[in-house]
């Protein structure tokens, strides 16, 4: 061979080392990503259906073929050793009355006899509240002021009672920019002067809960309610913004009342 034959031949062996090394380096990726895939997440939600509690877990990849897959709880259980979850329309549940809600279980995807993966869990700390729901905003005119209330049926419930909810509200043609708030009980006041006079603004509420003993997830949120706050009509209602003004308004309020009696 010539010179210049031997370096093209050193650099057609170099080109082919180089892709087929490149070739092994992608496949071998692809069957890491395979096997971790089986990695998934679950929540309870307590005394959903009078006494029974619901568990939920799901893949975390939504692609993955889950023909043939199943899951299964041991451990902190009631009378039994084990369970084997139901399967729906991907998602995997249990309803049941016989978690112990007292330390930890282990939860398993299974092929066959074979477990996949599995995952240390303890219900208690992986509660995703029910969302609230009825939502309603009603002006008080006197107070200047907006009472939002609204329900969960955590208060019904024996187990998971205290809650934090989040309160979310924005103007409906400001898309995007919410305003937010948190609270324990289920109502709250927006002041008027915190909000556009003759606009319509939506408003919606989630829960997480908020003890040291259960601890968990955002609920979904609730259906939103829309309102419109009336109109500032006229030199009367101006005079409601800051503080000062409202004390003249109070003082001037009593003055009247006083000539009255
Ligand atoms: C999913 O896996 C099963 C075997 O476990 C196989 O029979 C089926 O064809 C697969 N489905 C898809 C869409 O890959
Ligand atoms: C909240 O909803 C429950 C039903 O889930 C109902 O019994 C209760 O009266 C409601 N409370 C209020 C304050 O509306
Ligand atoms: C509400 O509480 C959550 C969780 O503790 C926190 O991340 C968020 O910043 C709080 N929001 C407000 C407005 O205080």
């Amino acid at each position: 061979m010539t010179p210049l034959g031997i370096a093209l031949g050193m650099v057609f062996y170099l080109l082919q080392a180089v892709s087929g090394e490149s070739g092994y380096a992608e496949n071998g990726d692809f069957d890491d990503a395979e096997m971790d895939d089986y990695s998934f997440s679950c929540y309870s939600q307590l005394e959903v259906d009078g006494s029974q509690h619901l568990l939920t877990c799901a893949f975390d990849d939504p692609d993955i073929n889950s023909t043939n897959m199943e899951f299964e709880i041991c451990g902190a259980l009631l009378e039994v050793d084990c369970l084997s979850f139901n399967k729906l329309q991907g998602v995997y549940l249990i309803k049941t009355k016989k978690f112990l809600l007292i330390g930890d279980s282990k939860i398993c995807v299974k092929l066959g006899r074979k477990s996949m993966t599995c995952k240390k869990m303890n219900i208690v700390k992986i509660v995703k509240p029910e969302a609230p729901f009825d939502i309603r905003v009603v002006y008080r005119k006197g107070a200047n002021d907006f009472e939002v209330t609204f329900n969960t049926s955590h208060l019904q419930k024996k187990y998971v009672k205290e809650l934090m909810h989040e309160v979310a509200y924005r103007q409906e043609k400001s898309e995007n920019d919410w305003m937010h708030m948190n609270l324990s009980s289920t109502k709250l006041m927006l002041l008027q002067r915190k909000l556009q006079p003759n606009a319509m603004y939506e408003i919606k509420v989630r829960s997480i809960p908020n003890t040291n003993y259960f601890e968990g997830f955002w609920s979904e949120w609730s259906p939103s309610f829309h309102f419109r706050t009336p109109e500032t009509n006229g030199p009367e209602s101006s005079l409601s913004y800051g503080p000062v003004s409202l004390i003249i308004r109070r003082l001037w309020n009593n003055c009247a009342r006083n000539q009255k009696k």
